[in-house]
């Protein structure tokens, strides 16, 4: 591999400042990339699973703690059978060919969404990898299904409500800890990285990305590999956050002042 030299340079270099904890990435532009070299759409998805195996891979090499992977929003339902029913296969393929993998590399694998929608053959698989890497303490990787930020949002207004919980102890924390972010002990979200040129959140992690550092990428998902993972971390490694603060305040480390 031509990058190798730059992969390595670069990997060096990422890990010697602070990484994020947990990083996103809503995996957009299978379609055209496949559209674009004439092939069926599906193509480009099954293309994309080479992507994700890659950037997992050298999301655990780097040490993150959690990496969050958009993989099937809850519009996504709205899409032609077809495409659906290739999507859903494609999922039982990954979580089969990726066993040995995660339980290897103990990586706690996860899931968001609301789940009880995939096709018994998706869920039972998921529900498997979950159970048997419960216990494994690297990288927790956490598959975005049929996941919506807003959706995710009413499933905890209403886990509240059903609690019995009066007005006054509905709290930030105690909606944060509704969320499927919260039941997957997922920490806070630092980057959230986009492909395909697109400049949307498409209802992903709506809550979450309050303060997360947001990464536009020009790269369509399946061409997105290890290096342009490592690109977007050194990227996140040179901005300030401020969280609400003055640039100077931030500087001092003392935020409360
Ligand atoms: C992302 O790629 C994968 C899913 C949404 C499941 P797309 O299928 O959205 O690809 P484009 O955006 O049409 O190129
Ligand atoms: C977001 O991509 C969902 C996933 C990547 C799984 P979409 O392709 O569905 O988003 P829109 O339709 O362009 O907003
Ligand atoms: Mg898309």
């Amino acid at each position: 591999m031509p990058e190798k030299g730059l992969i390595d340079e670069l990997r060096d270099r990422v890990r010697k400042s602070p990484l994020p904890r947990h990083v996103a990435i809503i995996m957009d532009g299978n379609g055209r990339w496949a559209e674009l070299r004439g092939l069926p759409r599906v193509e480009g998805h099954r293309a994309g699973s080479e992507a994700v195996r890659a950037v997992t891979r050298e999301a655990r090499r780097i040490g993150l703690e959690a990496l969050t992977l958009y993989a099937f929003s809850a519009q996504n339902w709205g899409r032609p059978e077809e495409e659906v029913g290739a999507l859903m296969a494609l999922l039982a393929e990954y979580l089969d060919a990726e066993r040995d993998e995660i339980m290897e590399n103990g990586i706690r694998l996860e899931a968001v969404g609301e789940v009880e929608r995939l096709p018994s053959f998706v869920r039972g698989r998921l529900d498997r990898m979950r159970a048997e890497s419960a216990g494994n303490r690297g990288m927790v990787l956490t598959l975005a299904l049929s996941y919506g930020g807003r959706e995710e949002l009413v499933q905890a207004a209403r886990r509240l409500v059903r609690r019995g919980l009066p007005p006054e102890r509905i709290t930030e924390d105690a909606l944060e800890g509704e969320l499927w972010t919260s039941d997957a002990r997922l920490p806070t979200l630092d980057l959230l990285v986009r492909t395909s040129g697109e400049r949307r959140i498409s209802n992903f992690l709506l809550w979450q990305s309050a303060y997360a550092e947001l990464s536009f990428v020009e790269t369509l998902w399946p061409d997105f590999r290890e290096l342009s993972l490592l690109q977007a971390v050194a990227d996140f490694q040179t901005r300030e956050r401020r969280f609400g603060l003055t640039g100077a305040q931030v500087a001092g480390g003392s935020p409360g002042e």
